[in-house]
């Protein structure tokens, strides 16, 4: 049967600073979709990453359904409504438009869909990450989908060796979605000359070559553009299927052992490790580091089982000590360089409104056609 995945996934408000949501706040909205998603749902499962909830939900009804959406919608406004009884600290903040007008997209809150036809057995793996954006997720699905040091697969599995094909779109682009599409092997180099930035080029989707199936999807909403102002940093979600005609889920957590540098974490103005972490995890030093989740599931006719916490077992322990050293380390140097992120990604206006009135002091000196410099008085 065809079956769709969707997770819409939103920060409305959580404890003690962005740090995590209240239990009643997650309890009001995982209630909501049980109790509206009748008849329209399969099943749901919410989990939240720091301080973002994310509702993942099967369904038959195709991606980009207006009132799965408007499901997900609802239920988020019924947490605002929790989260400013309760007093937390940026109640209904992803939520940038007052009225919901068919889609979640350019509405504040971070969507990712696939639909396929389920395999008798159909392993998957849902990630949310929080204190980063979309492009967290470009070097591990490279690495997962198109590089034999991580998935070595694409050598050993006649199935998986014809290769992927990567979407990309460009997240600087405001007026539609502007994409290429990019096949693996034979445009490695082109791929990666556009993942490599992060900000600007980031994995939409995944197919496989040899059957055409989707295998991966990311959220792609980068919210600066959508309010034009800092309102949070974007905390991307992503689906991916494993197994068989895909590489198998070792071979896709297999990058998430380097605690890559990423853009995030303290005002999502700085790079930051991301760490691997245990499902409804809260999010501490420095705002951070980033953290990205990782739920593994089988679906059967559109039902989940239990999900299995991909990063809690002993190994994911090793990778945090080593990634909460990586994060020390480039805090020892503060502001400087590469530790806090370029002028055009800074979500703050304090450093431009500073700099700004700093311009309008410079001298150009000796500058031809300028005015000469001032003599000294006597
Ligand atoms: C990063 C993030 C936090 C806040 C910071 C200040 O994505 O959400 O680092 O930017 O805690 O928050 P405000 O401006 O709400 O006091
Ligand atoms: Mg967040
Ligand atoms: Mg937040």
């Amino acid at each position: 049967m065809n079956v769709t995945l969707s997770v819409i996934k939103a920060d409305v408000g959580s404890i003690g600073g962005h740090i995590r949501p209240s239990d009643k706040l997650k309890e009001t909205v995982r209630n909501f979709v049980r109790d509206n998603g009748n008849g329209l749902l399969l099943d749901s499962y919410l989990s939240s990453t720091g301080d973002d909830i994310a509702i993942l939900m099967s369904h038959n009804r195709g991606v980009d359904d207006p009132k799965i959406h408007e499901l997900a919608w609802k239920a988020f406004m019924a947490g605002t409504q929790v989260a400013k009884e309760q007093g937390l600290y940026g109640a209904g903040q992803d939520l940038l438009k007052d009225a919901f007008a068919g889609n979640v997209r350019g509405m504040g809150p971070a969507s990712c869909e696939m639909e396929f036809e389920e395999r008798p057995n159909e392993p998957f793996l849902f990630f949310a990450a929080d204190k980063t954006d979309p492009g967290a997720y470009n070097l591990p699905m490279y690495l997962a989908f198109a590089d034999p040091m991580h998935c070595p697969g694409l050598l050993l599995s006649t199935k998986i060796a014809k290769g992927f094909t990567f979407t990309i779109m460009d997240v600087s682009y405001t007026e539609g979605d502007r994409v290429i599409e990019l096949h693996a092997p034979e445009h490695l180099y082109d791929i990666a000359c556009l993942l490599r930035d992060n900000e600007r080029f980031v994995v939409e989707s995944v197919r496989s070559r040899a059957t055409g199936d989707i295998a991966a999807v990311v959220s792609t909403s980068r919210l600066h553009n959508i309010a034009g102002k800092y309102t949070g940093k974007d905390d991307p979600v992503a689906l991916v299927r494993s197994q068989s005609n895909f590489p198998a889920t070792g071979e896709i957590l297999s990058p998430y052992r380097l605690g890559h540098y990423v853009a995030g974490t303290m005002r999502g103005s700085h790079n930051g490790p991301l760490m691997p972490v245990r499902l409804n995890s809260s999010v501490s030093f420095f705002d951070g580091p980033p953290v990205v989740s990782c739920a593994a599931f089988c679906v059967h006719n559109g039902k989940f089982t239990e999900p299995v916490d991909a990063f809690d077992h002993p190994f994911w322990d090793w990778v945090r000590n080593r990634t909460a050293e990586k994060a020390a380390e480039i805090r020892q140097q503060g502001f400087s360089g590469p530790a806090m992120l370029p002028y055009s990604e800074l979500e703050y206006g304090g450093v431009v409104e500073k700099l700004g009135e700093l311009d309008k002091n410079f001298v150009v000196r000796g500058a031809k056609g300028g005015k000469p410099p001032k003599k000294e008085a006597a």
